[in-house]
């Protein structure tokens, strides 16, 4: 059977997750701004609910908003776009956006929209381990800085960046701070409120809930202008119907991925360095990110000596693995080439996520298909 190792590009829906949102489906179908009936006051206490599980699990209080969205690409589109709209409707004289260069897509795509519409757009390297250099990043904050977006986890490589510090410089500075956290929540200690985090942008689907909703949170004072406009829905900042059985979803896998996430962490953790310790013994193996605090259920490869092509179509027999980010559709990695990776190395790597249902068999399998691979490929 195939090994599911691909959990940074989506995860399994938790069954109990399904439980909870299979009520919402059909049983209860009233809209949730429908407030003269008792099925739609119902409907919007679920949705309300969702909305506290959501902030708890992410370390914010009562007075952080929490607008639920499609998933983490909308939840950044609306945070940079809306910053930036609400920015330029108070005359705000800052307008430079600073981000990193191994930010996924659906940051680098935005601000380099609203660089084409007249917002500079700093992008900052990272070292050989994936890590900001923090002197770099106060170098590059300045009084015309009006935001910065930096991921708490990496999709690809999985490096944490130093978000404590970096929120800390961007209070300073008054610069407002983004993270996009799609692979960091319910994985990682994240408590927007105590780090510091003006926005925050999370995915249910990263965290064994449905795919196809998200949330951004922020702060109270964060101004933000809305990017969908019709019914006045979510505070008036994302008009559209809730989805209810999605947004339950959402509540409830965030809720249970936090409740079991350092068990999680450990188990995983230690099948991740027993799979790296068999591929490292290969000789000509590197890991991407090492020597950076990394989540314990990723491991990036690079493969010397071998055809990224050749390699990805022995492994896909077996398992299910990626060579880069789901989202970036088969053109080379952006990531690691900031790492300093040619294209063929690049080619030549493979992402292993690990996830609930991994266990000893899953890891036992991964380790013998790259190995033969390997040593197919090097003859
Ligand atoms: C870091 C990161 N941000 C954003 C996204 C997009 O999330 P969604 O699929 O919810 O739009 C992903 C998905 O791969 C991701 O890994």
């Amino acid at each position: 059977m195939l090994a599911y190792l691909d959990h940074h590009a989506s995860t399994p829906c938790d069954p109990a997750v399904q439980a909870a949102m299979e009520p919402w489906w059909s049983v209860q179908a009233a809209n949730p701004s429908s407030r003269l009936h008792r099925p739609g006051l119902e409907a919007a206490a679920a949705v309300e609910r969702a909305r506290t599980q959501v902030a708890r699990a992410l370390g914010a209080g009562e007075a952080t908003g929490v607008v639920f969205t499609s998933g983490a690409t909308e939840a950044n589109n609306l945070a940079l776009k809306g910053v930036v709209e609400a920015a330029l409707e108070r005359g705000e004289p800052r307008r430079r956006l600073l981000t990193l260069a191994t930010e996924h897509r659906a940051v680098l795509d935005p601000l380099r929209y609203l660089e084409r519409h007249g917002f500079p757009l700093t992008v900052l390297p990272v070292g050989r381990d994936g890590l900001v250099n923090l002197e770099a990043f106060a170098a590059a904050l300045g009084p015309d800085v009006l935001l910065a977006s930096v991921m708490a986890a990496n999709n690809e490589i999985g490096v944490l960046q130093p978000l404590a510090a970096i929120a800390e410089l961007c209070r300073a500075q008054g610069v407002l701070l983004h993270v996009d956290g799609a692979q960091a929540a319910g994985h990682i200690p994240l408590a927007m409120e105590t780090l510091g985090i003006d926005l925050l942008s999370v995915s249910g689907h990263k965290c064994y809930g449905p795919k196809g909703v998200g949330a951004l949170l922020l702060l109270p004072g964060v101004a933000l202008a809305a990017q969908l406009h019709g019914g006045g829905q979510e505070g008036g900042l994302r008009a559209g119907t809730v989805a209810v059985p999605l947004v339950v979803g959402l509540g409830e896998a965030l809720q249970r991925c936090c409740a079991d996430r350092s068990e999680r962490a450990r188990r995983l953790g230690a099948l991740r360095d027993r799979l790296w310790q068999s591929l490292e013994a290969l000789g000509g193996v590197d890991c991407n990110g090492a020597g950076a605090p990394r989540l314990s259920h990723n491991l990036n490869i690079t493969v010397s000596g071998v055809d990224g092509t050749a390699l990805h179509r022995l492994l896909r027999r077996d398992l299910a693995v990626s060579s880069g980010s789901a989202c970036s559709q088969g053109s080379p990695s952006h990531v690691l080439a900031a790492l300093g990776l040619s294209r063929a190395a690049a080619a030549a790597s493979v992402r292993f996520g690990l996830g609930r249902g991994t266990g000893e068999a899953e890891i036992g399998r991964a380790i013998e298909a790259v190995s033969a691979a390997v040593r197919q490929l090097r003859g």
